[in-house]
């Protein structure tokens, strides 16, 4: 096994590396060349938690539908454009896999003419050179890397590297990616990149980022773990502006921001949440009607985008309701109820929510009782004669959580009463009973 396969095995999820399994037989089975790209690639090699799987394929994935629906896999929206599905697995994997490409700008900010091509080609036509490096997923060359333009060196570095001198006229949305990246991966940007990115801004190309690239770039931002960071980071750079002017001073909710940061670094890593709805509504916070609905059409949110956003106060407010009640006596009730919970209902309340007992609550949750669900293993629930896969599997694992949640900690023995000292001197009140032997 190769040093990259080891890496991937150690540093992704059980899950996501069944995943990688399940697409290798796959990609075989087609006969067409499968490698492991982009972003995850990146934050594999520079120790950053792996949130998605990005897959690029050597043939149209569209073709790959019917192998994908056997293996679990669900599309959650497809880009007919660039030939790219975005994959959930059973488990909760997410992943995107798209046709290895060469995009062509005829003019910046347009549409790019896409065309079918080998992996190097597509990597190097890439934005940063820390997004171009490839790991073939193929029986003939497994485990070997591409990186054509010396990506892992600037991981090394932690330096963000345009790949060529027209990226930013290209593609300028990516002007704004190079401040997120830049936030979100803490490197710094490389000299020659920061001349680029000067040029492309005086020449007014983020005049040409289209409407549906400011919202995609829109939900990249609302996903950022460090999203009161990036937003700062894009307010000092003059490039919030291009969603809504009004954001450009006090109307910025950082604080709003600050607190769902913090949420966030709260909640495990892998949490679930639906990001878009809780960002939106602190964003709105502070805007009037008018500038909502310019800042709806600057970046093309869709309705649905919108009515989510609209219905998570009252969902919130019941779930509030339910985490404030005095019938929730044992940890297993709130388990329960917090488990259900969508993960973005559940920060919600940690951003919003005046009451204490609320903020506690919650606070246990991620703190105490989701650790300890987790001390109980697929094994343990086989040891106790229910057998993997089977409808009861699930039940019976729930019912050692819950069994677990319940059972509190045993006291410690009390420390035996130290025995009395001695008499200070014997001798003055003459010499007491013999203790047995
Ligand atoms: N890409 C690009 N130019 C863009 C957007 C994307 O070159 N304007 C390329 C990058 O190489 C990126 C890949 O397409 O790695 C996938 O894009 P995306 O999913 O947006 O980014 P990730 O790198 O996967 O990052 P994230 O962790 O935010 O998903």
């Amino acid at each position: 096994m190769s040093d990259y396969m080891f890496m991937l095995e150690s540093h992704l999820s059980t899950e996501q590396f069944r995943v990688v399994g399940e697409m290798q037989k796959i990609a075989a089975a087609a006969g067409v060349n499968l490698f492991l790209t982009g972003g995850a690639m990146r934050d594999m090699l520079g120790g950053f938690p792996v949130r998605d799987l990005d897959f690029t394929v050597e043939t149209n994935p569209l073709k790959l539908g019917k192998a994908l629906e056997k293996a679990g896999a669900t599309a959650v929206s497809t880009d007919d454009l660039r030939k790219a599905v975005e994959l959930r697995f059973p488990g909760g994997v997410t992943a995107e896999l798209a046709m290895a490409r060469q995009e062509r700008y005829p003019k910046p900010g347009g549409r790019p003419q896409v065309t079918p091509a080998a992996i190097h080609e597509d990597l190097r036509s890439r934005d940063f050179t820390v997004n171009a490096i490839a790991l073939s997923l193929n029986r003939a060359s497994l485990g070997l890397p591409i990186d054509p333009t010396n990506g892992v060196g600037d991981i090394e570095r932690k330096e963000l590297r345009a790949i060529h001198n027209y990226s930013f006229y290209d593609d300028p949305s990516r002007m704004l990616r190079l401040i997120r990246f830049k936030i979100r991966l803490g490197y710094a940007i490389d000299e020659r990149t920061k001349l680029q990115y000067e040029n492309a801004r005086e020449a007014e190309m983020l005049t040409k980022i289209s409407p549906e690239a400011l919202g995609a770039e829109l939900r990249h931002i609302a996903a950022e773990p460090l999203v009161a960071d990036v937003l700062k980071a894009l307010e000092e750079e003059k490039l919030i502006g291009l969603y809504s002017p009004a954001l450009e001073g006090p109307k910025l909710n950082l604080g709003g921001f600050q607190k769902l940061q913090k949420a966030r670094q709260t909640a495990p890593s892998d949490y679930r949440v639906h990001a878009m709805p809780l960002f939106l509504t602190i964003l709105f916070e502070k805007l009037n009607a008018k500038e909502k609905s310019a800042l709806i059409k600057a970046a093309e949110l869709s309705r649905q985008e919108i009515n989510a956003t609209q219905k998570m106060e009252a969902a919130a407010k019941k779930l509030e309701r339910d985490l404030k009640s005095a019938k929730l006596q044992k940890p297993s009730q709130l388990y329960q109820i917090l488990i259900k919970a969508p993960g973005e209902l559940v920060l919600c309340l940690m951003v919003y929510s005046d009451q204490r007992l609320v903020q506690d609550r919650i606070k246990n949750y991620f703190g105490k009782y989701l650790p300890a669900s987790l001390e109980i293993t697929d094994e343990m629930v086989a040891a106790s004669g229910v057998a993997p896969g089977t409808p009861k599997f699930a039940g019976a694992k729930e019912k050692m959580i819950l069994a677990r949640l319940d059972a509190r900690p045993k006291k410690p023995a009390p420390e035996p009463e130290p025995p009395p000292p001695p008499p200070m001197s014997s001798f003055a009140r003459g010499p007491g009973p013999r203790a047995p032997r």
